[in-house]
């Protein structure tokens, strides 16, 4: 989500229309402001994009005011809904709130207040700050704001007004960004630069814990103990374009670098005293042991999660997969019924065979969960249940944090599952979910590494071929490596398992032909070390992917890298790092136009 707000002598509802449009890439899909006017605070909001708010206020004509806050929504908890959209405000209209973030322990926090009386409109996890700031007010604003905020668990950038205050705008923030502009006799509060960069270059960066109370002259910074902080300001060189993509050059960079934080916000809800916890599915145990089959069906990079999760889930669980391309899932009179668990793959939640799939299952009787990242998509209201994955909007066409979050879904699902079903024993539990934690740091730390990538990719970025080869999960990571390439940098590119070489794939290679050999999987490195040298002595150049144990990989490779240990079955969500900065560099030195390749389309929603 995005948010905004200003504070100043100019109308506020024309600038923060206009922010909110620099932020639509933050999100889409419900809109709102809340402005103060003469006869005190007002709100308006709808679903559907910024232009259907526009309308409605006559581009801000209608709602006069000079100070006021607004919100661009990419749904998290409660469906695309004008009463779901915000602000959200509390029951006696005192209070209004933008919110960008998570609040996991919402529905512990609503119902405490339904219990004592509050009553709720929205299926927002945002309602409950509103609601709990009118409820815990009792004068000193701070104070409120103060102890509302330690209450709630989560991430949360909020944007608050007060009917009792209408000269000031409140702020705060913990893990999701915030930064407050400073003008002259105005201020503002926005997600990021772009919003307010037409108005204003200097800014500050509000830390985790900081509350903001901004005036028209003057801007307070405070801690979580309502003690006085001084900060320092920015200024900001950046042109508008950079800044829409966060200084990045590209969305498929920033999104790529997104991933940790991405990755991390879809585990750590669902990860409770050491152990998964799926309040989102109403699966019962009982109905879990019932299964006896799991179907997995998605297209393009979801499908390739399938491939995945099938060698997870077969592994781990011991209940026999079956993962198909969407297209062809259809068409081939699959054998499914009430024994069956469908599992459904899909980023935007719309794609056409994918949602086909999912009605075919549902006639034939199957239980249908779907992994999907657009709440209130149409595969998620079809599916029995929903997993969402957190990535945020994906606007780079090549996906990349929706693939590694939907990774994560699955990795959650097979220790959910495997626990129930009794597949594990304690100690296995713990250490996978430790792992699992551990990802998004590793990832992290993998991305501070990217510039040896990119001399790589300036290595070989002429190259009119390449082959990924892999086995078991580094088979599934090559079918992925090699999408992101092909479909970026428009060169011709495989991936084989690797014990296929020499079945036909082998008469491909000749001198300098490029084969990008993944082999982290370490009970099957020695095969993987045999296929590398079967490709080594018909001239191939050889890129090696190991864990960084491996270092024996390097008598056989002109180049490797390394990714951090970690149980097999998560390994995809390491090596996928390098293969995406991979493809990206490669791209960007060929000078292709990254984040809408030719003829292709982020969201394909016909057959
Ligand atoms: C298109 C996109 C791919 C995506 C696929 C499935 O082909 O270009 O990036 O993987 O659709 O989309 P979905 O939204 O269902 O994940």
């Amino acid at each position: 989500c995005g948010i905004v707000g200003y504070i100043g002598s100019d109308q506020a509802a024309p600038i923060l229309l206009q922010g909110l449009e620099k932020l639509e890439y933050r999100g889409y899909d419900s809109a709102g402001v809340a402005v103060f006017s003469e006869d005190g605070l007002k709100v308006v909001k709808a679903k559907g994009r910024l232009r259907v708010l526009n309308d409605l206020i006559d581009g801000g004509k209608t709602l006069p005011g000079t100070l006021g806050i607004g919100h661009t929504r990419w749904a998290t908890h409660g469906a695309p809904s004008d009463v779901n959209s915000h602000p959200q405000t509390s029951e006696g209209g005192r209070f209004a709130v933008v919110h960008n973030g998570i609040i996991e322990n919402y529905l512990y926090l609503k119902n405490h207040l339904i219990r004592r009386g509050v009553q709720f409109v929205s299926e927002t996890d945002t309602e409950v700050v509103a609601q709990m700031l009118e409820y815990y007010d009792h004068g000193d604003i701070l104070e409120t704001i103060s102890k509302v905020i330690s209450k709630v668990e989560g991430s949360y950038a909020l944007g608050i007004i007060c009917a009792d205050y209408p000269d000031r705008i409140f702020a705060a923030r913990k893990d999701s960004p915030l930064i407050i502009g400073v003008g002259q006799g105005e201020s503002f509060i926005a997600s990021d630069i772009p919003a307010i960069l037409s108005k204003t270059r200097d800014i500050y960066r509000l830390k985790d814990g900081e509350i903001a109370i901004l005036q028209r002259e003057q801007i307070e910074f405070f801690n979580v103990d309502c003690e006085p902080v001084e900060k320092e300001t920015e200024h900001i060189e950046w042109d508008i374009e950079a800044a829409e993509k966060g200084g990045f050059e590209h969305f498929m960079m920033k999104e790529i670098c997104e991933q940790p934080k991405a990755v991390r916000d879809t585990i750590t809800p669902r990860i409770r005293n050491g152990r998964v916890v799926l309040d989102d599915i109403t699966l019962t145990p009982e109905q879990l042991r019932r299964f006896t089959k799991i179907c997995i069906v998605a297209c393009g990079t979801a499908y390739h999660v399938g491939v995945v999760a099938k060698y997870a889930f077969e592994e781990l669980l011991r209940i026999p997969v079956e993962v198909d391309v969407a297209s062809e899932f259809r068409y081939r009179t699959p054998i499914i019924g009430e024994n069956t668990l469908m599992i459904i793959i899909s980023q935007s939640g719309e794609t056409a065979d994918t949602l086909a799939a999912l009605r075919e299952a549902k006639r034939a009787g199957c239980r249908v969960l779907s992994i999907v990242n657009v709440v209130g998509s149409t595969i998620a209201n079809e599916s029995d249940d929903v997993l969402y994955t957190w990535a945020g909007p994906e606007i780079s066409v090549a996906s990349t944090k929706a693939y590694s979050t939907q990774l994560a879904v699955i990795y959650l699902l097979a220790l959910y599952i495997g626990e129930q079903l009794g597949c594990f024993s304690a100690e296995q539990i713990d250490t996978y979910i430790a792992e699992l934690e551990r990802i998004p740091d590793q990832i992290e730390t993998m991305l501070a590494h990217k510039e040896d990538i990119q001399f790589f990719a300036s290595k070989y970025f002429n190259a009119g071929d390449m082959y990924f080869i892999g086995r078991n999960v580094d088979y599934a990571a090559s079918l992925e490596a090699s999408l992101k390439l092909k479909e970026i940098s428009y060169i011709h590119s495989e991936a084989y398992a690797a014990g296929e070489l020499k079945h036909g794939p082998i008469s491909l290679i000749e001198d300098g032909t490029l084969v990008i050999a993944l082999a982290t999987d370490s009970r099957l490195f020695d095969k993987m070390m045999s296929n590398i040298k079967e490709v080594k002595a018909r001239g191939a150049a050889v890129l090696g992917l190991a864990t960084e144990d491996k270092t024996e990989i390097e008598s056989q490779t002109d180049m490797v890298f390394y990714i951090p240990k970690t149980s097999t079955f998560m390994l995809p969500s390491l090596s996928v790092i390098p293969m995406q900065l991979f493809a990206y560099y490669v791209a960007s030195m060929k000078g292709c136009d990254i984040d809408k390749p030719r003829n292709l389309a982020k969201s394909v929603t016909v057959e």
